[in-house]
């Protein structure tokens, strides 16, 4: 197996067999040696230095339907709200003074945030925060919806990818959905110019190893320069109720893999694996990420961003636990920064 995680580590590639192998029959001692080469690689570009980033999570209304997720159209016990730009600009403001210099708006795809409301946010933000980057995470949209919002001065955009499984995409999403128009997306973002991120959850339903093999592929395909992965967990309130949650194992090992595939890559610990696991993002650290994402919503919305079940966004998910969360990644060898955290250039 170590001959794999080397040759991984060199040419940035395997075959599928032994990238199943790598999933299935690795062994503690493989893994921990692919972890210490995923923060070795990632130590060569960005040391010990780890990104915050401050998500502002301004709508929950969502116009799809989404088998995982607790947000989706179809369940009504979602109590929904909308921030609006007065808001976001007081969590960009409450933000920038804790030490932010990243802005992440994340909401459902609420037909409410046409263009011209998204342009206008993005414009303002843009105006009082010109040191600051300012990402997207708003599903999809149309090329020239994208070229206006970038145009308007937001820089990054993340649209998790799911599954680069056509079928296993069929399986959890409703049929208006398709991979194929997620990646027309992912593929006009990066044209743009936005840093883009893609992503998927690990253990969802009816994912095996081989969908993850295609995961792989396709991010050495679109080289984007975020990658979000994180554990499904599961909502009370949508269709996969009873399925099992992701593992943290198998979500670390994802990590460390995508961290030798794309060396560069900006990969956040996510909230998910922050909520699977207690320590999940130090342990996301020690596969080679190098980003958190604190909550900057307003408290009393924050409740109301149920993705999943016990959604953490307190204690140092939460931006007011800065200090606690420095405190942990000081304990683990890691310095927190104010800094902007793009992607390196050549
Ligand atoms: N479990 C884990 N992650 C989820 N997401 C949505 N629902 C769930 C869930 N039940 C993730 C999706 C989405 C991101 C914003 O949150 O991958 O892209």
């Amino acid at each position: 197996m170590k001959a794999y995680i080397d040759r991984l580590e060199r040419t940035r590639d395997l075959t599928d067999a032994e990238f199943r192998a790598l999933l299935e029959e690795s062994a503690p001692a493989d893994r921990d040696y692919l972890f210490a080469r995923a923060r070795a690689v990632r130590d060569r570009t960005y040391g010990r230095r780890v990104f915050i980033r401050g998500l502002i999570e301004f709508t929950n209304f969502c116009k799809n339907d989404c088998r995982y997720c607790g947000i989706r159209r179809s369940n009504p016990c979602a109590q929904r709200y909308r921030l609006d730009k007065a808001q976001i600009l007081a969590c960009c403001q409450a933000g920038y003074e804790l030490g932010f210099r990243t802005f992440v708006l994340q909401g459902g795809e609420d037909p409410y945030f046409t263009d011209d409301r998204m342009a206008d946010i993005v414009s303002a933000i843009r105006a009082s925060f010109p040191d600051c980057a300012i990402t997207l995470s708003i599903g999809e949209r149309s090329r020239a919806s994208y070229e206006r919002l970038f145009a308007a001065g937001a820089n990054r955009y993340l649209l998790r990818h799911e599954t680069a499984d056509p079928d296993h995409y069929a399986r959890l999403h409703p049929p208006e959905l398709s991979l194929e128009n997620r990646l027309r997306c992912l593929r006009d973002l990066k044209a743009i110019g936005f840093q883009t991120g893609a992503g998927f959850m690990v253990g969802s339903p009816g994912q095996t190893s081989g969908c993850l093999v295609q995961d792989f592929r396709l991010l050495q395909d679109l080289q984007p320069q975020m990658v979000g992965i994180g554990p499904f967990l599961p909502h009370r309130d949508t269709p996969f109720r009873d399925e099992p949650a992701g593992s943290a194992e198998r979500t670390l090992l994802c990590l460390a893999i995508v961290r030798l595939l794309l060396p560069r890559a900006l990969l956040p610990a996510t909230t998910a694996l922050g909520t699977l696991a207690d320590d999940g993002r130090e342990r996301g650290m020690n596969a080679g990420c190098n980003v958190v994402m604190p909550n900057l919503s307003p408290k009393d919305t924050r409740k109301k961003y149920l993705l999943y079940d016990n959604k953490r966004s307190d204690g140092d998910e939460a931006a007011e636990g800065l200090a606690a969360l420095r405190a942990r990644m000081a304990a683990a060898g890691y310095e927190v920064v104010v800094d902007r955290g793009d992607y390196p250039m050549e």
